[in-house]
């Protein structure tokens, strides 16, 4: 095995001695080598997406009519849950980089990536949460792959936030193929 491709580790005192420098940056250590201020407005604009996809699941949820609907309501307040989870997430690590989480009303819907499409039937809410999920997919994946190697706790809670927008769009591809034309 060739070893000389491994970093070399740090010495205790080295380590030590930087740790007492800056303290009021918290968790955010000399060895953070992530570019912070990309980061953090990356994850603003993931921030963003993620509380523009729980207002269209929550309007879907509610809206939902028909002898179809009641599954699919349910399943919608679920996912509207669960990306106020991923907002949540996301604002704490914000604000563990030392930046600041924007939740502006008036800017959300500019820097999100997924849009708010109010739709009125079963059908188009279905399609318009399948195309938010698998726009945050797309964005996530991106995100992570920038990250890299750089900063392994927010890459870490970003694929665990990507799983789970995988796990919402194969159910709503489901619930599109379950769903008889014209509700
Ligand atoms: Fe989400
Ligand atoms: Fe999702």
């Amino acid at each position: 095995m060739n070893t000389s491709t491994k970093p070399a580790l740090t010495d205790i005192k080295t380590i030590r001695e930087q740790a007492r420098r800056n303290i009021e940056e918290g968790a955010v250590t000399s060895g953070y080598s992530a570019n912070r201020e990309v980061v953090i407005k990356q994850l603003n604009d993931a921030l963003a997406t993620e509380i523009v996809c729980v207002l269209r699941y929550r309007r879907h949820h509610f809206m939902a009519r028909g002898i179809h609907a009641q599954a699919i309501a349910a399943e919608f307040l679920v996912h509207s849950n669960e990306e106020q989870g991923h907002a949540d997430m996301i604002a704490e690590r914000i604000v563990q980089l030392g930046g600041d989480p924007d939740f502006s009303p008036e800017s959300l819907t500019v820097r999100s990536h997924a849009e708010y499409i109010a739709a009125t039937n079963l059908s188009d809410m279905i399609k318009e949460n399948l195309i938010a999920e698998r726009i945050a997919i797309d964005s996530y994946r991106e995100l992570i792959q920038y990250i890299g190697t750089e900063d392994p706790t927010t890459s870490q809670m970003l694929k665990g936030i990507l799983a789970v927008e995988e796990k919402h769009a194969d159910e709503l591809a489901d619930l599109l193929v379950d769903l008889p034309s014209k509700v």
